[in-house]
């Protein structure tokens, strides 16, 4: 970052110019400049300070001979004090000039100087961005780690990417418009946060999980075009990409079906990438079908920067003598492997591998190298001549390729190759660290089936349109009008074509096991609002801290986030979440009970 992009500062007491922008132009001239001291070095005669603003650092030269009362000053200057100073620019001798610096060709010859905050003694160093200092000591001390350059340039590539997501969409006929967050419960699937009223004792706001409801009211007011930046809330289990507070754009659209959602939303991405830097897009962006992609990857959001395809083997085994293949099928299970080419493994590494499947819920895992027409494998003696050849030429094994097996449930068997394939595609380097990989997931089933509660839920929200020929009889086979954005095996965002037919909606919420009564009492509003015209609508919402994560290139959403919360759910800065005082909870009609009970 230099100051050149920077507007003209209005000169005022402190200052006239960006410390980045002491440039050849300002040769000559006297400036006033303000800052921090990034660094103090004193050469017996001469002090030089690094002064850094948002736009950079410039070199400061502390002169007995000319800075007079400023060259004491000088001496009792510490690292991240803030202080003004006034001098002349002047160019550095060819020597001294500092390639690594915008403004290292010049300098400024301080006369007069000012201390205007002291620092006491940092608890990490600033200067230097390392992984040493913890996370914790980062978020305690969080405005001292902003200082740092690298999360400085996240923060304004986050106000980059939001300010290019507002020109598109304006321009494109959106309105931004704010909507509750104080309110009802909104079913994203994760818990709410709760928020006790005071005037009626016992009731709760909740805290949205997102603005669903909310964007489908405006589309019901007639908005057409709705968008808007907004924080959300869940209380989830956090992640490396989950916060329980983080931020959606969320967006929503008038008389339209999936394709014009997908179509307007490449093209938002597009703009936005070219507006701050991000990849150049091929579009149509690439889609694939829900069971395409279980399939083929054997997760709904697969890392498509590289090959390494799970193959379905059950077929070729069903009637195979060996017990643990057979038996899984015969079971309602299925036998999946993939293929990763000619390796050489060690054993240590392969018994690695059974194990880290074990891990991961799989009863075991068979490996194999193809050697002639059979294989290398304890496993080999199990299985027929025929039986390893068709296997062999399923999986597209060349002569030493390493196989990979597993028979059990569906869900365990794709779930266990999926996070294998990714494993193994960066311990064999198959992922080029250029390449960004972008696709749909579409044609999403309506609903799972959750065991533990024996009942249907959705699988996106409840609000999601069903595709035609819909039948509550049937909700295992029901399709969803419902769309996922995955970057680089990232779920981006996700949405749908809504319901906006109030009798499909109650069918749809019965399927799901919400009956009419509680439908009318957690929902009736929306169920009423589509009773007075509503017209066809769907959307999507992105993970706004998801994006500009992967644009950095940053291991942690918490690197894009201004304040964010510790992986705990804690804030080592402001110590939230903290105890309140008993006269609140009285207030609040609220009393605790001691924890477990
Ligand atoms: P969904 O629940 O898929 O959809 O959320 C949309 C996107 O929000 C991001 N996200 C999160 N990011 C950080 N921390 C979290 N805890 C978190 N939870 C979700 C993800 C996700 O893809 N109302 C629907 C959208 C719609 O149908 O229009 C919704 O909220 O990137
Ligand atoms: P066992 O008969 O349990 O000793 O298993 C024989 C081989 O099959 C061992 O190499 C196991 O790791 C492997 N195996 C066991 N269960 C499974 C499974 N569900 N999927 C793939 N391989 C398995």
């Amino acid at each position: 970052m230099s100051g050149r992009g920077f507007p003209a500062l209005r000169a005022n007491e402190y200052r006239d110019a960006w410390c980045g922008q002491v440039l050849a132009d300002r040769v000559d001239f006297e400036l006033r400049l303000a800052g921090w001291i990034h660094r103090r070095r004193d050469h017996g005669g001469l002090v030089f300070v690094d002064l850094r603003d948002r736009t950079g650092l410039v070199q400061l030269v502390f002169d007995p001979d000319e800075s007079g009362a400023a060259f004491e000053l000088s001496h009792q200057l510490r690292a991240e004090d803030v202080i003004s100073v006034a001098g002349r620019v002047v160019r550095r001798a060819p020597e001294t000039v500092n390639p690594e610096l915008p403004t290292g060709e010049f300098e400024l010859r301080v006369d007069e100087a000012e201390r205007l905050g002291g620092a006491a003694t940092p608890p990490f160093e600033i200067e230097a961005y390392s992984g040493e200092v913890g996370e914790e000591m980062r978020l305690r001390y969080r405005y001292l780690d902003l200082r740092r350059e690298r999360m400085r340039e996240a923060i304004e590539l986050r106000h980059g990417v939001a300010k290019a997501i507002r020109d598109f969409l304006g321009g494109e006929g959106f309105l931004e418009i704010e909507t509750p967050m104080l309110s009802r419960s909104t079913p994203e699937g994760a818990r709410d946060f709760l928020v006790p009223s005071r005037r009626e004792p016992g009731s709760f706001y909740a805290l949205p999980q997102s603005p669903q409801l909310f964007k489908q009211l405006l589309m019901v007011a007639g908005f057409e075009r709705y968008f808007q930046i907004v924080r959300c809330f869940r209380d989830e289990d956090q992640r490396a990409d989950r916060q329980p507070d983080f931020t959606q754009l969320d967006l929503e659209m008038s008389f339209v079906g999936v394709e014009d959602v997908l179509d307007l939303n490449e093209r938002l991405l597009a703009a936005v990438f070219e507006a701050v830097g991000g990849p150049a897009l091929e579009l149509p962006l690439p889609r694939l079908p829900y069971d395409e992609t279980l399939t083929r990857y054997g997760t709904d959001r697969p890392d498509l920067r590289f090959g390494l395809e799970l193959v379905e083997l059950t077929d070729l085994v069903a009637e195979t003598e060996f017990k643990v293949f057979r038996r899984t099928i015969e079971g309602g299970g299925v036998v999946k492997g993939l293929n990763a080419g000619a390796r050489e493994v060690p054993r240590s590494v392969l018994d690695g591998l059974i194990e880290r499947a074990q891990e991961l819920g799989a009863k075991g895992l068979v490996w194999a190298f193809r050697e002639g027409e059979g294989w290398r494998s304890p496993t080999a003696k199990f299985l027929s001549a025929e039986e390893l050849s068709a296997l062999n030429e399923r999986l597209g094994a060349e002569e030493g390729a390493l196989l990979l097996v597993v028979a059990d449930r569906a869900e365990v068997a794709n779930s266990v190759l999926a996070q294998l394939r990714l494993e193994l595609g960066e311990r064999f380097g198959l992922v080029d660290p250029g390449a960004e990989a972008f696709c749909w997931i579409t044609e999403w089933p309506m609903f799972g089936w959750n065991e533990d509660e024996r009942r249907w839920d959705p699988h996106h929200h409840p609000f999601t349109a069903p595709a035609e020929g819909f039948d509550p009889e049937r909700p295992g086979e029901a399709r969803a009008l419902a769309y996922d954005l995955v970057w680089n095996g990232q779920e981006l965002g996700g949405g749908s074509i809504r319901i906006s037919d109030p009798e499909l909606q109650q069918r749809v919420l019965e399927t799901i096991g919400i009956g009419a009564e509680e439908a009318r009492d957690r929902f009736g509003f929306l169920l009423e609002a589509l009773r007075y015209g509503a017209p066809p609508h769907g959307g999507i919402a992105y993970g706004l801290d998801r994006w500009v994560q992967r644009l950095l290139h940053a291991d942690s959403i918490r690197d894009t986030i201004a304040f964010p919360k510790a992986a705990s759910g804690a804030d080592p800065l402001t110590g939230a979440p903290a105890p309140v005082g008993e006269a609140q909870l009285r207030e609040l009609g609220l009393a605790l009970r001691s924890p477990g009970r």
